[in-house]
């Protein structure tokens, strides 16, 4: 694959996306005093975005720049960086596989299989109801409990194939028990 340069400046207004709220911009003023400087604020200021609108859009990205007061270009960085932003369109569950070594071997491959055959959907991609998107990553951490697949922020462990379909419709099978930290949520 040859790399293509893409001069985002020059990107028509219909495909920017969608921008952030009113209460968003709040949510990530508030972080401002937490940090010795605004840009120090990038990461949380992104997840504010993405839980927001659902990924990171060319709009948003500008939007916190600017409110950041840092070029467009370091948001962007940050973002291409990070597996876990995304700069398209992602399902309201997001299934994460682990791909590495002990998950391979105890059966992530067969789940892998599954997943895509029954979603229809391959990596990095979204089903056309906007439900499921589908990714691998390297270890999730829970090697001793292979294979391990999350969904959202919810870890299953030891799936199995037959797991599938109870996952897959289980309305909370992304939902946590616990209070979020509030290293994520700002003051109020
Ligand atoms: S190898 Fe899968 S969680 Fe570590």
């Amino acid at each position: 694959m040859s790399w293509q340069a893409i001069d985002r400046r020059t990107v028509p207004e219909s495909e920017l996306g969608p921008g952030i709220s009113q209460a968003a911009r709040e949510k990530i003023r508030h972080f401002f005093s937490r940090y010795p400087t605004k840009r120090a604020a990038l990461l949380p200021a992104l997840h504010i975005v993405q839980d927001q609108i659902g990924y990171c859009s060319l709009r948003a990205m500008r939007e916190v720049a600017e409110l950041l007061e840092i070029p467009p270009a370091a948001v962007m960085d940050v973002v291409s960086f990070y597996t876990m932003f995304w700069t398209h369109p992602r399902g309201r569950k997001v299934l994460m596989l682990c791909r590495s070594i002990s998950c391979q071997v105890m059966g992530a491959d067969k789940v892998q299989a599954a997943i895509q055959q029954k979603l229809g959907i391959g990596e990095h991609q979204t089903t056309p109801d906007g439900q499921f998107s589908f990714v691998t990553e390297e270890c999730l951490a829970a090697c001793d409990h292979a294979p391990c697949l999350m969904v959202n922020e919810k870890m299953h462990k030891r799936v199995r194939v037959e797991d599938l379909d109870r996952i897959l419709s289980d309305p909370d099978s992304d939902k946590l028990d616990l209070p979020r930290s509030d290293l994520y949520d700002a003051p109020k």
